[in-house]
């Protein structure tokens, strides 16, 4: 049995003045002890957040394939365990999109992430023209297969792909459950031995209002949300819909 996942990513959002809401949405987590929750704030806040929410997973949004070097502005998987962080997400559509990430550089993010002990969400998802021609699902399953390390066949339970489909993200546009249902199977599929362990997440305008709803769909596990993970009002019924969908 996979347990729900909700997952917070506040991208570039968010101070110091900010950690009071991660505290409300870590009391709500305690509160919902069927589902698991982190949140992903900016770099500059992940020591702080997990110190101060021991009981969140607290992750970055990020992490390079090396574990230190002459690499301008960037962080380590072995520096986000250093500051208490549990997970990375690797692979965003805003990485993959404004610093040119390949499959193979986000292969072997996960691949640095899981070797420096943390957990990993690893993103896939297609643009608006690659729908609109019906070639989402070759799209993102090519993007899976290229984007997964093999260390995830030692560790699946580790691993979770989040499929969230460009056109969505922060648009107020959702995928249908349809769309959500077909291509999370499509996914689920196509992981072989790890498919009973990997959880699988839907992203892209995840909100209060359609929660319930996505996280009810078959072969979804969880939420990795954007927006509505900025402020305790919008993601806490968020959280409450994944323990919901868990009991359902
Ligand atoms: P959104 O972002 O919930 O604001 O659409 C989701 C994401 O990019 O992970």
């Amino acid at each position: 049995m996979r347990r729900k996942y909700i997952v917070g990513n506040w991208k570039m959002n968010g101070h110091i003045t900010s950690l009071h809401e991660a505290q409300a949405i870590e009391k709500a987590a305690h509160a919902h002890p069927g589902v698991d929750v982190a949140l992903c704030p900016p770099f500059t806040l992940v020591m702080a957040m997990a110190k101060l929410c021991p009981q969140l997973g607290v992750g970055g949004q990020d992490c390079h394939t090396l574990d230190k070097g002459a690499f301008t502005g960037s962080v380590s998987a072995d520096m986000l365990v250093d500051c208490g962080a549990k997970l990375a997400i690797v692979g965003h559509s805003e990485r993959r999109e404004y610093s040119h990430e390949s499959n193979e550089m986000v292969r072997n993010k996960a691949s640095a992430a899981l070797g420096a002990g943390l957990d990993v969400i690893i993103c896939v998802g297609e643009p608006l023209s690659v729908r609109e021609a019906g070639d989402a699902e070759t799209y993102v399953l090519g993007q899976v297969a290229q984007s997964l390390p093999m260390a995830l066949l030692h560790a699946p339970k580790r691993v979770a792909i989040a499929y969230e489909p460009i056109w969505a993200i922060g648009t107020g546009l959702t995928a249908s459950t349809d769309e959500i249902a077909a291509m999370h199977g499509a996914i689920r599929g196509a992981l072989g031995s790890a498919a009973n362990d990997v959880r699988i997440l839907y992203g892209g305008s995840v909100t209060p209002d359609n929660a319930a709803e996505i996280l009810a769909t078959s072969d979804v596990d969880g939420a990795l949300v954007g927006g509505a993970s900025l402020s305790a009002a919008k993601f806490v019924p968020i959280i409450a819909a994944g323990e919901g969908a868990s009991n359902t």
